[in-house]
């Protein structure tokens, strides 16, 4: 099993520290696309979390399960009013499997980056592939790997910078290794969270897709499905399964 980066005291800031990501602005396209693509099927969020996408999916009447590594962030989930509707499997999202067939399963929030190798995230495009009914879609939100924003030489650049919070992101090209580092000061003291993450490239996701049986259907950079173009810091992909596209 992969190591928890989301435990106790991660989980328990997590809505607060995300706040901008739970506003109904960030929340409603997300829904409005995902509801789109499930139509009458299920959907299966990966890294489910502590429910920001899943409930107001539910919500509007689409079938949702989950998975998640962190019993804590589910825990949060389990708390919120809506949760009783939504099935949740703890376990790593790129190997473990659910009971059902879905018409749209997603990865949202940069969570793809969560599992750290190649390997795992090739793994995570077959698992989707097997949960996915014949010309289901799997929709990813990510960033794109923000390597032109680096002088040369440099490695770290800086995300967040206020009196009370700094972020930066340390990037190793080589091994497509990226370490987000956090600091807050919260109620006089400091929290520092760091997290380690591989970028990935469109066409690298384009090529994960293919190897389990799916292909590329829309590309845009952002849910409301503005153009994707070099500029785009990032996209959400939609691989759709093939007929030839097989279980396991
Ligand atoms: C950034 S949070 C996103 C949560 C939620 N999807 C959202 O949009 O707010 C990432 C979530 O993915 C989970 N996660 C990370 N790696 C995982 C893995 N390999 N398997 C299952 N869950 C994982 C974490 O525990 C966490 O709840």
């Amino acid at each position: 099993m992969p190591e928890d980066h989301f435990g106790e005291r991660v989980a328990e800031r997590y809505d607060e520290s995300a706040a901008d990501m739970f506003e109904s602005a960030v929340v409603d396209p997300v829904v409005e696309f995902l509801a789109g693509l499930a139509g009458q099927g299920a959907a299966l969020e990966l890294g489910i979390g502590t429910g920001r996408i899943a409930i107001p999916l539910a919500r509007r009447g689409i079938r949702v399960h989950g998975i998640d590594l962190s019993e804590a962030m589910v825990a949060k989930l389990q708390a919120k009013l809506g949760a009783e509707q939504i099935g949740v499997t703890i376990g790593d999202f790129a190997t473990t499997t659910v009971d059902g067939r879905f018409s749209v399963a997603y990865l949202v929030f940069n969570t793809i980056m969560n599992l750290t190798t190649q390997d795992g995230q090739v793994a995570c495009f077959k698992n989707v592939a097997a949960h996915l009914e014949p010309g289901g879609c799997f929709v990813i939100e990510v960033m794109v790997p923000a390597l032109q924003r680096l002088p040369p030489g440099e490695t770290v650049r800086a995300l967040t910078v206020s009196a009370t919070r700094l972020g930066f992101d340390e990037y190793d090209s080589a091994s497509q290794g990226l370490i987000s580092h956090h600091y807050s000061v919260v109620d006089g003291n400091l929290e520092v969270v760091s997290m380690p993450f591989r970028f990935v490239w469109p066409a690298e996701l384009d090529l994960m897709a293919r190897l389990a049986g799916m292909r590329l259907r829309e590309r845009w950079s952002s849910w409301k499905r503005e153009p994707f173009t070099s500029d785009s810091t990032k996209h959400v992909s939609v691989w759709e399964k093939t007929a030839s596209g097989s279980r396991g």
